[in-house]
């Protein structure tokens, strides 16, 4: 693993993680994730942004390319933290504890989480939009741009070489051969961009409304490069990570029309059974489907595709006078990250009693749902249910056909 040189002075050095853990001890990573660090030399200085955690070897890994450049930690002069997470700090009381000249850079809402986190304390000093740093002929701008991902966070700007280091905005998830979009190969585009938006929804959808503020405030610069703390850096045409992070963030409250999800669980499959059809009859009239089983598959993904769709379906049986209780999991972390204003049809089975659908109504009022249809039924479905599914399915398409 060799640094990447971005321009002269500028360098991405990374790890791939590669494993069966779970990112932020919730989200699967079954094509991992990479860590970003940045140095930057100029001709007076040297500053280093954002660290990275000690997960599988990655401090070792840094470590190496740092030595490759010729580049000790105690020569760094300021030590940038766009951001406090853990995956960006975690090394960072080792890194510091040799370097007295070392200044550590941050916001003010972050100063307490460095001693808080790291026992830190010395020589770090609060910066606010707008401050810059001078390492001689390179000249770094910060910019606050709260709640991407914590409310402390910020980017950093470099002004001579129109680079954007941008923490945890603009990331994705996976592990990439190639480090530049304009390196990328067709199989590599084909996960990026699948992992952007899981990445995206998984971690950064709850604070959609700070993102488009962002993106408004990030206006003013001219950015010619983006360099993110996780996934791959845009050169080529950094506008298209922006434009679909923008998509993205408006897609809280207003979903781009054209996709359905439907979610289902069953467990003796009568829930079940009406699944094909309403996925056969959505396509007919022009809709894309992504079919999720619960609890079969993660909610990263589910939350992933309701995250693009204009419209969900919701199958689940009643377990207990209460919903299927994994179905339950998923609406939770549908609800947290404001899965708002879409347009929804929920069908399910039950024994002896219902009890379902008195669990999905608080979800439906506190995400603005409009409930096109509910088609609930005892034991099996009955022909009726099947063609109140068909007529269903016409009114949801209607709904959500772009
Ligand atoms: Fe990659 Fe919010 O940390």
């Amino acid at each position: 693993m060799k640094p990447d040189k971005i321009v002269d002075g500028v360098y991405r050095i990374f790890a791939d993680i590669e494993t069966r853990d779970l990112f932020e001890g919730i989200w699967p990573l079954p094509d991992g994730v990479n860590i970003n660090s940045y140095i930057v030399k100029g001709k007076d200085k040297i500053a280093f942004i954002d660290l990275v955690k000690d997960w599988e070897g990655a401090a070792a890994k840094f470590q190496k390319q740092i030595d490759s450049l010729g580049i000790s930690f105690n020569d760094v002069d300021y030590l940038i933290l766009n951001h406090m997470e853990p995956d960006h700090t975690g090394h960072l009381a080792e890194m510091v504890k040799d370097n007295d000249k070392l200044e550590i850079l941050c916001t003010k809402k972050a100063v307490p989480l460095v001693e808080a986190f790291y026992g830190v304390k010395e020589n770090v000093r609060a910066v606010s939009s707008g401050d810059s740093i001078d390492l001689g002929g390179k000249t770094i701008v910060f910019e606050e741009t709260p709640n991407i991902h914590w409310p402390e966070t910020m980017m950093s700007y470099l002004v001579e070489d129109k680079i954007l280091f941008s923490c945890d905005g603009f990331g994705s998830f996976g592990t990439y051969k190639h480090s530049f979009d304009d390196e990328l190969t067709q199989e590599e585009w084909d996960r990026l961009i699948p992992e952007t938006r899981r990445y995206y929804s998984n971690i950064v959808s709850t604070f959609s409304p700070f993102v488009l503020k962002a993106i408004a405030k990030l206006a003013s610069l001219d950015i010619s490069i983006i360099a993110p703390s996780h996934g791959i850096i845009w050169r080529y045409e950094p506008k298209k990570i922006v434009d679909l992070y923008n998509q993205y963030a408006l897609n809280m409250n207003e979903p781009k029309k054209g996709m359905v999800t439907i979610v289902y669980s069953t467990m003796y499959g009568n829930s079940a059974k009406l699944i094909p059809l309403m996925q056969a009859s959505l396509e007919a009239e022009g809709v894309k489907v992504v079919t999720h089983q619960v609890p079969q598959e993660h909610a990263s993904y589910i939350l992933s595709s309701a995250w693009d769709s204009a419209g969900l379906v919701f199958a689940m049986p009643t377990y207990e006078y209460k919903m299927f209780p994994p179905m339950y999991h998923v609406l939770d972390i549908l609800e947290r990250s404001h899965v708002n204003r879409r347009k929804v049809v929920r069908l399910g089975s039950y024994g002896w009693s219902g009890g379902a659908q008195k669990q999905f109504d608080p979800f439906i009022e506190s995400l603005k749902w409009e409930c096109v249809d509910t088609i609930e039924y005892q034991g099996a479905p009955t022909e009726e249910d099947v063609e109140k599914v068909r007529q269903a399915a016409k009114v949801l398409a209607a709904a959500v056909r772009p």
